[in-house]
């Protein structure tokens, strides 16, 4: 079998066979195929599409090209859940300890940030203290106690797609449904839960700008999740604006902190409560609307709270912080950034709002960079907002003045005002599973 005839058929629009993603697969891991090859048949799929498939195929080949983490050891329903990647996402931080505070263990591997979004272990090493690279036997012991862990992956789960998601970050081929499919559930699947909550992003901020994109992508998704025997369910919820106030790690640790103590702002807290719900009835815990009201209640009683304590304490966090938030320290330098008119804040391109955070510091623009802990961003404005000339619209926070410059240039740049009032969007499009695509009440 030859690369160059693998290419050459998806580029002419053939189905590729089972053996030549495993072909393509292999050999990219093992490095006997080159990056150039692998660039040429990531942009003819990116042209040409996939079918479910060879989606299928590309997906369980990347899940077995490295390690698999086996969950059954922890004993219950394991539900993982993942975000397509978003600006100012902090959920899974506040909805994983809604529901281990439940008795439903929650054993979770996670990313880092690249480009505009943040990653959850980002911001959780925002605590002093907190170690998020665990060994497994380490990571059995902390669900087992607490029963809850968010920690890295371990280095050789999907050794494929780390490969290929890197070559496709600077190949113009991240926005694909087939490859992005793939990517995500290879990683689920290879992470070991039974049951699979995806929180499909769209807007500005994310990969898939329409719900209808997004229907796609998740309905890709959930085949996959499906053919393999993993109940996967996919809401479509807003990314045309940030989620929440804050954008930046430290920040974001805060203001999930703040949804468990019931005193964030309302899009943050009625997302983390839904996802949350629907990760309790993947759990078999009851209906929809019994979760519902189980996730408000762990917030109210202050439980969910003070199980994200003990999981920070388990990773070798300084808990006292999320209790006294001056223990994160200060950015060297702030800013208030002023409304340029009065008028509605109408649009904000949430991507450009991400690469301001990314310009202050607080995200990476190549994968070696640092991150700037505690630079950010503090919205006081989202879109929907009246504002006066003048008015605050955020504050931001950086290591330098110069950064600080830039921060604002970027994102006033992300703003857009109007002399009428505009729609609210709502937090949630859709559900889709393979009962099909419901709209969102
Ligand atoms: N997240 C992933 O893990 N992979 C993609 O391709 C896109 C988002």
């Amino acid at each position: 079998m030859r690369m160059f005839d693998i290419i050459k058929h998806k580029r002419d629009g053939l189905e590729l066979t089972e053996e030549e993603i495993a072909f393509f697969v292999r050999g990219y891991a093992d490095g006997s195929i080159p990056d150039y090859q692998a660039s040429a048949l990531a942009m003819a799929i990116y042209y040409q599409g996939m079918s479910a498939r060879e989606t299928g195929w590309l997906t369980t080949h990347m899940a077995c090209s490295g390690d698999q983490v086996d969950l059954s050891r922890i004993p219950g329903i394991k539900v993982d859940k993942h975000s397509t990647g978003g600006v100012g996402d902090k959920t899974t931080w506040a909805v994983a300890p809604i529901v281990a505070s439940l008795g439903v263990p929650v054993a979770k591997m996670s990313g880092r940030g690249l480009g505009h979004t943040g990653g959850t272990l980002d911001k959780l090493e925002s605590i002093p203290g907190l170690c998020v690279e665990q060994p497994l036997e380490r990571f059995f012991e902390i669900v087992h106690e607490v029963g809850v862990a968010v920690v890295g992956q371990t280095g050789n789960l999907v050794p494929a797609d780390k490969k290929l998601y890197a070559l496709r970050d600077v190949t113009a081929t991240i926005d694909s449904i087939p490859l992005i499919a793939s990517s995500v559930m290879s990683k689920k699947i290879a992470a070991g839960a039974d049951r699979i909550l995806l929180d499909v992003k769209c807007g500005s901020g994310a990969f898939m700008k329409t719900p209808e994109d997004a229907v796609k992508l998740a309905q890709a998704m959930v085949a996959i999740g499906e053919e393999v025997g993993r109940t996967t369910v996919a809401l479509i919820s807003d990314m045309d604006r940030p989620l929440g106030l804050a954008i930046g790690n430290a920040l974001e640790v805060m203001e999930a902190a703040d949804v468990l103590k019931g005193c964030a702002p309302d899009d943050i807290t009625q997302t983390c409560l839904e996802l949350a719900a629907n990760m309790l009835v993947l759990a078999e815990q009851g209906s929809l609307d019994e979760c519902r009201a189980m996730a408000r209640r762990q917030v109210a009683n202050g439980e969910a709270f003070e199980r994200m304590k003990l999981m920070v304490g388990a990773l070798g966090g300084d808990a006292r912080v999320l209790d006294d938030y001056a223990l994160f320290g200060q950015a060297a330098c702030s800013k208030d950034v002023a409304a340029p008119r009065a008028g509605y804040l109408c649009h904000m391109d949430t991507e450009g709002i991400g690469m301001a955070s990314v310009a202050l510091g607080a995200g990476r623009a190549k994968k070696e960079d640092a991150i700037d802990m505690l630079a950010g961003i503090r919205l006081a404005a989202k879109t929907g907002d009246r504002v006066e000339q003048g008015a605050v619209l955020a504050t931001l926070y950086a290591a330098t003045p110069e950064l600080l410059e830039e921060g604002e240039r970027r994102l006033l740049a992300s703003l857009e005002f109007a002399d009428e009032p505009v729609a609210e969007r709502p937090h949630f499009f859709a559900r889709v599973s393979c009962a099909g695509v419901e709209a969102y009440d």
